[in-house]
């Protein structure tokens, strides 16, 4: 009787460990900037273009399309497969493309069109979103 008593008592206290030890590696990720979901690091490859574009610096620029083309293929960009979110998913990787492209050329003026013109594709993508509610 002592002794099950006992046995319990430890199995609370390993369980205990076990969660709060589970909690602690759960915690962990998030602070690593490694996990960044593939929406935020759209957003920060878009930055870098944008960097580039300001300070006439063409491996950021192209550095920043090269990681937006990465994102476009990622597998998690597809969440649906309706015709226009797969239009805005192939436009944005056209836009993409011709910032790399024109980095490549050194060629701002081209660089800094292509960006503005992705931009948009960003916005028309999210309204469309937000408008149409498609089924994720
Ligand atoms: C083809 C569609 C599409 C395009 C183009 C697109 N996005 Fe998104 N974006 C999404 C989807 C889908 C989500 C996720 C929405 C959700 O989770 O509800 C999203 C979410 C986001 C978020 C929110 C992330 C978060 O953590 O909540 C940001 C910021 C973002 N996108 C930035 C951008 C930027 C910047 C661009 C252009 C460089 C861009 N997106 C282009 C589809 C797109």
């Amino acid at each position: 009787m002592t002794h099950l008593t006992r046995t319990l008592a430890l199995l609370a206290v390993a369980l205990a460990a076990a969660l709060t030890g589970h909690a602690r590696a759960g915690d962990k990720p998030k602070e690593e900037p490694k996990k960044l979901t593939l929406m935020q690091r759209k957003l920060l490859h878009s930055q870098t273009v944008l960097e580039g574009l300001a300070t006439n610096n063409f491996e950021k620029i192209g550095s920043g399309g090269a990681g937006l083309l990465e994102c476009v293929n990622d597998a998690t960009w597809k969440i649906n497969e309706t015709e226009k979110y797969l239009a805005h998913s192939a436009d944005f990787r056209r836009r993409a493309e011709a910032v790399k492209k024109a980095a490549k050329d050194k060629n701002l003026d081209a660089a800094a069109l292509a960006y503005v013109d992705m931009t948009l594709t960003c916005v028309k993508c999210h309204q469309y979103l937000r408008e149409d509610k498609p089924n994720p």
